[in-house]
């Protein structure tokens, strides 16, 4: 029922975002599933990364960056040494561009941990498993289809101890989150996080 909750929340707040229509060349590059940009709240991203165990000298991805925040909470944050956000969206690329800035200027983030970060345009369900060799963290808050494309490549990419972390939709059946909580916030209803630990 949660599920479906957030479900519809997703698509409600897809319905009323409208904006500039887009060029062709923009279009034959859209990936195959586009999930709706709508940012973590900020408590969310703290629990993910605290969920995840993330440590000093870590390697942070997140699949769908957004604004960058859950990559930039990471490295500044939770010390990971290098965070890497995807999006296939380039204004959302611009907005971690500028979520770094504003990072830095409120002294959450310093010039070198900035350094260290990376955001990429691209389509999620284009990474292989070998993009994922060295990573200890992946962060997702995408939909369920999308996460059930990634979940081979991430079996098969991370290592064991890696730890995937997900935002209001699992992984399917046959991937049993290790643990699962529930986040509250303004929204109506509360977030629920999932972690699962790669073991091969
Ligand atoms: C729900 S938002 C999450 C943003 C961010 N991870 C956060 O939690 O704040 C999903 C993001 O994924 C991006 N996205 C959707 N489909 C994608 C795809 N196939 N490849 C890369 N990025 C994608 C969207 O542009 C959007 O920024």
């Amino acid at each position: 029922m949660r599920k479906f909750v957030a479900l519809a929340a997703f698509a409600a707040f897809v319905a009323g975002l409208s904006g500039p229509s887009r060029s062709a060349a923009e279009d034959k590059k859209d990936p195959e599933i586009k999930v709706p940009y709508v940012p973590t709240n900020m408590a969310v991203v703290e629990a993910m990364l605290k969920l995840a165990a993330v440590k000093e000298g870590e390697t942070v991805y997140d699949l769908g960056c957004g604004d960058g925040r859950i990559v930039i909470t990471a490295v500044g944050q939770f010390k990971a040494k290098r965070g890497l956000g995807v999006d296939f969206n380039p204004e959302r690329l611009k907005d971690c561009d500028e979520a770094v800035k504003k990072a830095i200027a409120d002294k959450k983030l310093t010039s070198e941990q900035a350094k260290t970060l990376t955001f990429k345009q691209g389509d999620v369900l284009k990474m292989t498993a070998e993009d994922f060799k060295d990573v200890d963290v992946v962060t997702l808050y995408l939909l369920p289809e999308v996460n059930k494309r990634l979940k081979p490549v991430l079996q098969k990419g991370l290592k064991p101890g890696a730890r995937v972390v997900s935002h209001d939709f699992d992984m399917g059946d046959d991937w049993k989150e290790d643990k699962k909580e529930e986040v509250k916030s303004e929204r109506t209803y509360p977030h629920t996080i999932y972690l699962w630990t790669i073991k091969k």
